[in-house]
Formats: structure tokens, C-alpha cells, sequence
């Protein structure tokens, strides 16, 4: 993963609308009451203090996917790209009887979310492989196709961007039918369609796994241009045929 780039340089698209609208809606619809709120904010904690980058998805995201999840009654979940676990822990602590695999590259990152995972009481249903997400998907996908795994209901992809399409590829030959796969940083601040950076590689890989789903016949996508105070971002969303 690179360290700098358009998103993480020193412009930054912000508005305080954004952070402000988040802050009054997070506080009615998800206030420190709730069941996962204290795991959730000592996840994000736990991560700063062990120095893990701050680029992990931003809460209503990540409860929007918890939800769709809910919605689905999904069962097994695929993450690529765990960071801290932040987006784990809001799928299994929203969906209790789900299982959800999640694959990082770096072993740190996979050591701090296993702590975090831990603290928020859903460790035994959150795998965190270590190694590249094409290795573990490859030995996942041999699994799935000799009917030893079921397949998944919703997938994340979240990691090096210059692989989306690889992993998108391989999510959809791993789903079942009306599985939801999500590509996360496909707008970047509207970069995606700024002539100057087409040299970046978050914007290359977010237009060439956008271009490739609009020819892919499995599936029906769409992507959602998203606000919130990190930044002006955006998730692709593709549901298996
Ligand atoms: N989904 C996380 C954020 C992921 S950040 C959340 O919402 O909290 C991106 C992560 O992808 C980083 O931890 C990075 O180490 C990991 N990553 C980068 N390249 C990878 C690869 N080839 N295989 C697996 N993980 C990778
Ligand atoms: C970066 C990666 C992400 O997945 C993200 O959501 C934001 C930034 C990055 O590599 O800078
Ligand atoms: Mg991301």
C-alpha cells in the first residue's frame, strides 16, 4: 500500500457540513448506548495508539454495510483488508450469527485487530488470515468450489487498489446469488475523473475495476459517491446476478 497519494496528500477535500451531519445523525442513530459502541471506539483507539494508518472505513459506512448484511441474512462475510478490524467488528457485532473471514497482508495490522476483535467479544467468529488476500483467496476459492465452504453473501474489498479487479473477479466466483461485493475508494475526491491524476494508482485501480464490472454479465453494480469528515470518497456496489 502506498503511503502517499492524492487521498492521503495535503489536500484534503473537507467541509465541516460533512463531520457536522455525521456527528448529529451518529448520535441518535448509533449513541454510546449501543451494545458495540465502546468496542468500536477503543478498536479505533487501540489502532492510533499502535501507530496503524487512520484509513479505515468511517462508522455510517460501515454500519451501512452491517445493515445490508442484516438485510440479506448474511451468514459469511469476506473483507480484503482488515487494518485494525474496525468494519469486522461492526459486521459481526451487528449480525451475530455471522462469520466473517477477513484477509491483511501486514502483520502487525492482523495482530492489532485480532486485539481488537478480541476485546469486543467476537474473536471466534472473525478470522483474520495473514498473508496477500490473492493467496488466501485462491486456497478460499478451492474450498468453496469443492462444496467445503459455503459461499459468501457479502464481500469488502478494501486493500491495494491496483488488485480490485483481480479480487473482484475472484469475490464473484466466490458469492452466492444476490451476495452484495463492495470496492471502497473508487471516487477519490472526484479524482476519478480529473484528467491530472491518472497517474495515481487508488484512481487507475478504482476506473479499471469500474470499467470491468460494466462489461461483467454476473453482475449489476452502481457506484455511491459518499461525504463524511475524512474525506469525499466513494464505494462501488455490485449484487451477484
Ligand atoms: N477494511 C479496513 C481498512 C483496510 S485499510 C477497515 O475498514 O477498517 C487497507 C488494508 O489492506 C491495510 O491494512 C493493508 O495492510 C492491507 N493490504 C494491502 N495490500 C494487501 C494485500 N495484498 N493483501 C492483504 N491485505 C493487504
Ligand atoms: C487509503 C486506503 C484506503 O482503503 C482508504 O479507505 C483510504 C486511504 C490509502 O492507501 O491511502
Ligand atoms: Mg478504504
Amino acid at each position: 500500500m502506498s503511503t502517499t497519494n492524492i487521498f492521503t496528500s495535503s489536500f484534503h477535500e473537507q467541509d465541516p457540513r460533512w463531520s457536522a451531519v455525521d456527528a448529529y445523525t451518529l448520535s441518535h442513530l448509533h449513541p454510546p448506548s449501543r451494545p458495540n459502541h465502546a468496542s468500536l471506539t477503543h478498536a479505533l483507539e487501540n489502532s492510533r495508539v499502535k501507530g496503524l494508518p487512520d484509513i479505515s472505513s468511517y462508522p455510517a459506512m460501515a454500519k451501512f454495510f452491517a445493515l445490508q448484511c442484516r438485510m440479506g441474512g448474511v451468514k459469511h462475510a469476506l473483507e480484503i483488508g482488515t487494518l485494525g478490524g474496525y468494519t469486522s467488528i461492526w459486521l459481526a457485532t451487528m449480525n451475530p450469527e455471522m462469520k466473517v473471514t477477513t484477509l491483511e497482508i501486514d502483520p502487525v495490522h492482523a495482530e492489532v485487530a485480532r486485539q481488537n476483535l478480541a476485546e469486543a467479544g467476537v474473536a471466534d467468529r472473525v478470522n483474520v488470515i495473514v498473508g496477500p488476500a490473492l493467496d488466501a483467496m485462491s486456497g478460499l476459492h478451492a474450498e468453496i468450489e469443492r462444496g467445503d465452504k459455503p459461499p459468501f453473501g457479502f464481500v469488502f474489498i478494501d486493500a491495494d487498489k491496483e488488485n480490485n479487479w483481480t479480487y473482484f473477479d475472484l469475490a464473484v466466483k466466490m458469492s452466492a446469488p444476490r451476495a452484495c461485493v463492495f470496492v471502497d475508494n473508487v471516487v477519490v475526491k472526484g479524482n476519478l475523473v480529473s484528467p491530472e491524476a491518472q497517474g495515481d494508482e487508488m484512481v487507475q485501480g478504482a476506473r479499471q475495476v469500474i470499467e470491468e464490472v460494466g462489461r461483467d454479465k454476473r453482475v449489476e453494480a452502481v457506484v455511491l459517491q459518499t461525504v463524511c469528515e475524512k474525506s469525499y470518497d466513494g464505494v462501488l456496489m455490485a449484487v451477484v446476478l
